[in-house]
């Protein structure tokens, strides 16, 4: 890529300052929109956004992560296309920091920027034989499923008749009830045709939900373990003996669901998913066509350090269960993006409080600033991206101070560096079209949409419009 400041922009066309500050918002998820509103609807400073996301697709995990049949918290869109709507609110869909555009280019067309950009990888167990066929990470299924561009094609092989999901999260909870559902109860959702399809010749019978702590520690909520009493063709199978030391714990709390489940009868014939606790994986073994062909299991105790935590200690006695899937869902990672501040221990954009810091000195990047699970990792639900980012932005306000006294390029100068480096620029309008072909392709199954899965055939459809 051609440096920037110079690149495809006149320096002598250059904006008179009118007030505005102009801020770059890297990533179109919850907290890119949250921080984008809360800078679009203050009164004492006018600021002009543009949003940036590598996909041509707005809103990030909404869209990506959240399961399928959970379609009410995706109701959430509408209210980031309300921010979308207001005047100086600009989408830049299908430009990839790092990729299309630097972190020079923003410097030099922007007064700030906010990084939003997520967790994108996935952590790993750091056991023998994990990269095996039919080892596949919870980024990759739920990615698969819910038709991320990135992994349509990933080879998800439900040859399985036994699978073990790792983790004790709300998304191990959701790739368990996704490889349980039926087809009736996945067709009317916005699943991509492809996993429906998949699903549907799925060989799946039982699903292992493995934790490494107890029942009390387990991070999923409720309302999601609860869900998983009620799957039409799947019934939960608890052991008793696993809650035997847990506390009565709190009405309607995880341990009291857990023990309904354990006093229920399955019944006959139905697909099983057996919830167990105090389990590590140390190995996965391959099978002679090189797939997985079981996982070694080491019984946990756990000890609780004079700081309070409970950690899980390993026993040595050491298990096999008998599974030909693996599905590791222990939490997600940031990816490290060219020329942004990475933390390397916490694997996440380095930063104190919001505010980008250079690792080593850790003193502040000046006018940059980070939101969301780049800020943090990856915890917490997508309402808590609202308060969170505004209190982003109240540092940014606080920096803004003489900041839109600075002549920057005309503000439609970087669409012009862009479309000059061969970019397809996705506007927000465009994807309203792209919304409005999904939903009108999901009617037809019923579904609230059928996804476009392919960046290439969406940026035609956009290219036939014009
Ligand atoms: C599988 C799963 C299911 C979940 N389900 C729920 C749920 O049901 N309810 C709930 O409240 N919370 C749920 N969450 C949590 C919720 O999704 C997150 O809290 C939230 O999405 C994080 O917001 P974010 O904006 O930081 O990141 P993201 O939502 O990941 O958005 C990041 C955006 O940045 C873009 N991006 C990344 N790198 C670049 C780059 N280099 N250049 C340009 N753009 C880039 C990505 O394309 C993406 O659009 C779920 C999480 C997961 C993983
Ligand atoms: N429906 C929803 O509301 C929904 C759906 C999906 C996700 N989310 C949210 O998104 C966030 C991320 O969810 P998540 O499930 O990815 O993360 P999470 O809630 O942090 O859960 C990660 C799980 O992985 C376990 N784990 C980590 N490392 C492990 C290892 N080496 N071996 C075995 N187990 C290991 C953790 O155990 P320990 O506890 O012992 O560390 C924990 O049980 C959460 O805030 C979640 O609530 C919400």
């Amino acid at each position: 890529m051609p440096p920037t400041n110079a690149a495809g922009c006149d320096s002598a066309r250059v904006s008179r300052p009118d007030g505005a500050v102009r801020v770059a918002i890297v990533g179109s998820g919850p907290a890119g929109f949250y921080a984008a509103e809360s800078l679009l609807k203050r009164t004492d400073v006018r600021v002009d956004v543009d949003m940036f996301d590598r996909l041509p697709t707005p809103y990030g995990l909404v869209r990506g992560g959240v399961a399928p049949d959970h379609q009410k918290i995706k109701t959430v869109a509408r209210v980031f296309a309300a921010t979308a709507a207001r005047p100086t609110f600009r989408f830049l869909g299908n430009v990839q920091l790092g990729r299309d555009v630097t972190v020079d280019d923003l410097r030099f067309h922007y007064h700030q920027i906010i990084y939003a950009t997520g967790n994108e990888a996935d952590r790993r167990l750091g056991i023998p034989n994990e990269g095996i066929d039919r080892c596949t990470p919870a980024s990759v299924f739920v990615g698969w499923y819910n038709g991320h561009p990135d992994y349509r094609n990933a080879r998800i092989d439900l040859s399985a008749r036994r699978v073990a999901v790792v983790g004790n999260g709300n998304v191990a909870v959701d790739v368990a009830r996704i490889l349980l559902r039926t087809r009736a109860e996945l067709e009317r959702t916005d699943i991509a045709a492809h996993a429906l399809e998949a699903l549907q010749s799925s060989r799946v019978r039982e699903v292992f939900l493995l934790g490494r702590r107890g029942p009390e520690q387990a991070a999923f909520t409720p309302a999601e373990l609860r869900e998983l009493g009620g799957l039409e063709d799947a019934d939960p199978i608890v052991d008793p003996q696993e809650l035997a030391g847990c506390s009565v714990g709190k009405p309607g709390g995880n341990v009291e669901i857990l023990r309904s489940f354990a006093a229920r009868a399955p019944r006959p014939d139905t697909r099983r998913l057996h919830v167990r606790f105090l389990v590590s994986p140390t190995e996965i073994f391959a099978g002679a066509g090189g797939g997985v062909a079981g996982i070694a299991l080491e019984r946990n105790r756990l000890e609780t350090r004079p700081d309070g935590s409970v950690v899980a200690r390993g026993t040595g006695q050491i298990d096999r269960l008998e599974v030909e899937m693996v599905i590791p869902a222990i939490g997600y990672a940031g990816d490290r993006i060219p020329g942004v501040p990475y933390d390397e221990k916490a694997k996440i954009i380095a930063n104190q409080d919001g505010r980008v810091i250079d690792p080593e000195s850790r003193t502040v990047v000046q006018n940059e600033y980070v939101a969301g699970w780049a800020r943090t990792g990856p915890q917490g639900l997508i309402g808590e991206h609202k308060r969170a980012s505004a209190h982003v932005v109240g540092h940014m306000i606080a920096d803004s101070v003489g900041l839109s006294e600075r002549v920057l390029p005309p503000r439609d100068a970087i669409d012009a560096v862009l479309r000059g480096r061969g970019v397809q620029l996705v506007s927000f309008d465009d994807w309203k079209q792209l919304d409005d072909v999904e939903v009108s392709r999901g009617a037809r199954r019923g579904a609230p949409r059928d996804k476009l899965v392919d960046v290439e055939a969406m940026l035609e459809i956009l290219g036939q419009r014009v």
